[in-house]
């Protein structure tokens, strides 16, 4: 199975290249990743070193750029395609839009025009290719206390990067309807685990409260999100590929709401716990509240019910277990967030 994963270099991608590897033996992988601030070779150097280059390439690559994605097509012969590349901040898609929609919208059109290309030709057996376009259950909008996002929840997102989602969610739909590309859409909730970008809320409240700089939370925190472990995003991926229908969308989710406030806390206790207080003080009293996010939503909520019958998929990892995992490796992974933050991690690629 020649797979091309876009975007392999960032969290969930990473997550996803490590995970289809070592758990679908006869995968060969062909990460595409421009590797802008989020892509980080370093997140891959174990694969690296384990599977390149029989069974793991990588490419450095826009997917906006028409010949790379086509050569690629052709060269690699893919059967797969997962889709993570990405501009997946929604703050810096409020300060900078431009890029979100040239890479998230007009990416995700090459790509699925190489498919067309390619995936349409008569020698190609069309029943074997999957596309997989990996999206967020932010294109729904927000929830009030009440109710859930099902498949068929209209979308009515709020930011330009999930603006941007939902354009590529029709794109990928409009080329099942339309050419018969066997495309599916999966809308997961919050990911969380080893090897997110310290600007997102967890990797940022323990880099920040280990350090005890103060512990931003937007509004009054209590915005609630549902939260996964990647590890359980990694698994939904994999049984969609293996068993999801083409034109199907299905959501992911763990059933797990928590506030911003409420996660923070949590980080904020068990890091005095281990580690003592900071200062004579709890990290509680680091917590800042600032202005709130423009177009904040103010509550996500998952109807995962269709993965779970449809794909016999269940998450495996509760979060009172994943957030202590996900913890202990930005301990022990310190140097990681080190690179980033100095700006090393830049320097990885070059000096390959
Ligand atoms: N992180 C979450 O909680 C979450 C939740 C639901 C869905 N998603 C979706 O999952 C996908 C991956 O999210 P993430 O959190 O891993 O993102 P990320 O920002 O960590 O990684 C994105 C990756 O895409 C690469 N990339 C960006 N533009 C590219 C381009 N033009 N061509 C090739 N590569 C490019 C980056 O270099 C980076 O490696 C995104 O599509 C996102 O919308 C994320």
């Amino acid at each position: 199975m020649r797979i091309l994963i876009t975007g392999g270099c960032g969290f969930i991608g990473s997550n996803f290249v490590r995970y289809i590897l070592q758990n679908c033996a006869e995968a060969t992988v062909i990460n595409v990743d421009k590797l802008t601030y989020a892509g980080n070779l370093a997140n891959l150097s174990d694969v690296e070193r384990e599977y390149a280059p029989s069974r793991y390439q990588f490419l450095k690559g826009d997917i906006s750029d028409k010949k790379i994605v086509e050569d690629v097509f052709r060269e690699f012969d893919i059967e797969w395609v997962v889709n993570f590349a990405a501009e997946s901040h929604v703050d810096r898609s409020i300060d900078k839009p431009e890029e979100f929609l040239q890479t998230n919208v007009f990416g995700t059109f090459r790509l699925l025009e190489a498919a067309r290309k390619f995936w349409l030709d008569p020698a190609s057996d069309i029943s074997k290719k999957r596309f997989l376009h990996i999206s967020t259950d932010e294109v729904y909008g927000s929830l009030d206390d009440k109710g859930y996002f099902t498949e068929t929840t209209p979308y009515n997102p709020s930011s330009p990067y999930s603006a941007s989602k939902a354009a590529s969610d029709h794109l990928a739909y409009a080329y099942y309807t339309t050419y018969s590309i066997p495309t599916i859409i999966t809308n997961s909730s919050n990911n969380y685990g080893p090897y997110q970008f310290p600007e997102k809320l967890i990797p940022l409240i323990i880099n920040n409260a280990l350090k005890g700089k103060r512990l931003p939370v937007y509004g009054d925190g209590k915005n609630v999100r549902d939260w996964l472990y990647v590890g359980d995003h990694c698994s939904a991926i994999l049984a969609t590929l293996e068993r999801g229908l083409p034109g199907q969308k299905y959501n992911i989710g763990s059933n797990c709401e928590k506030r911003n406030i409420d996660i923070v806390a949590i980080i904020c206790d068990y890091l005095d716990e281990k580690l003592g207080l900071m200062d004579g003080k709890p990290r509680r009293e680091l917590i800042e509240f600032v202005p709130d996010r423009l177009g904040h939503d103010r509550r996500y909520g998952i109807d995962a019910s269709k993965i779970n019958s449809d794909l016999q998929w269940e998450p495996s990892v509760p979060f009172e277990k994943g957030i202590i995992e996900t913890i202990e490796w930005y301990l022990n992974h310190m140097d990681w967030v080190e690179d980033i933050e100095t700006g090393r991690y830049r320097k990885y690629y070059r000096n390959k």
